[in-house]
């Protein structure tokens, strides 16, 4: 007989591509429930969750309750700029034609405006930044808010570096919401800098997946 359920990390299966998507949308707005934000609760994952798992499921992990439900995932690529020619090629034309152009305002009015999120959607070269070079790989990483504070964030983080260093992938880099001050003191206690090319509007942290 098996015992008790316990939160933890399993990699992604094709069958958890609803719940990530859910889990994106659910944590982004700096880090808060952004259902209903914009015209079209698709558009969030679409932009930052659904391509990853479709480029790079073996770079996916997923954190699971004690109930057995996702709550929560790494996503990311080792190769940041295969990453974008991948998706300029085989997502951005897709997402185009889906999202043409911005819905009806919404009465929440984000700082980050749906116009702005579908222009980000079509642009790849978005990803291009200057330390590319030594900072190949990027993440993203949202835990629902029942599975936040338990630890599971740093064990996703480890999961993802670990996976980098078995390829050989020397570093990651991520960009972060500049109104997120929990996900910022999360990365930094995790041992996160700030890269050269960091902006206090656009703030991009660094680590060594070793
Ligand atoms: C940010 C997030 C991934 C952190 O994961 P988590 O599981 O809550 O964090 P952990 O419990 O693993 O914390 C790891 C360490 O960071 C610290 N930490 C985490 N959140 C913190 C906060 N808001 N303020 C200060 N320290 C924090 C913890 O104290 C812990 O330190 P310790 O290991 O030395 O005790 C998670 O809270 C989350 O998904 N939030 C909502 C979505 C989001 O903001 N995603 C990031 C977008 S860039």
């Amino acid at each position: 007989m098996s015992g008790p359920l316990v939160p933890g990390i399993r990699p992604y299966r094709p069958d958890d591509r609803d719940a990530v998507a859910e889990i994106c949308l659910r944590t982004a707005v700096a880090g808060g429930d952004a259902t209903g934000v914009y015209s079209d609760d698709a558009l969030m994952p679409e932009v930052y969750a659904l391509p990853y798992v479709a480029f790079a499921p073996d770079l996916a992990f997923v954190a699971v309750d004690d109930a057995g439900r996702v709550g929560g995932y790494v996503l990311g690529v080792a190769d940041t700029a295969a990453f974008i020619d991948w998706y300029a090629r085989a997502w951005a034309p897709g997402f185009r034609e889906r999202h043409p152009s911005p819905g009806p305002p919404t009465a929440h009015r984000p700082e980050y405006g749906e116009a702005q999120l579908i222009a980000d959607g079509g642009d790849p070269e978005r990803m291009r930044i200057a330390e590319l070079a030594r900072y190949p790989a990027h993440l993203h990483i949202d835990l629902l808010p029942h599975l936040q504070g338990l630890g599971l964030g740093r064990r996703l983080i480890d999961t993802f570096r670990a996976a980098l260093a078995e390829r050989s992938v020397p570093a990651l880099h991520l960009g972060l919401d500049p109104a997120n001050a929990g996900a910022r003191a999360f990365y930094e206690r995790l041992g996160f800098h700030e890269l050269p090319s960091s902006r206090p509007d656009a703030p991009l942290l660094g680590i060594a997946a070793r």
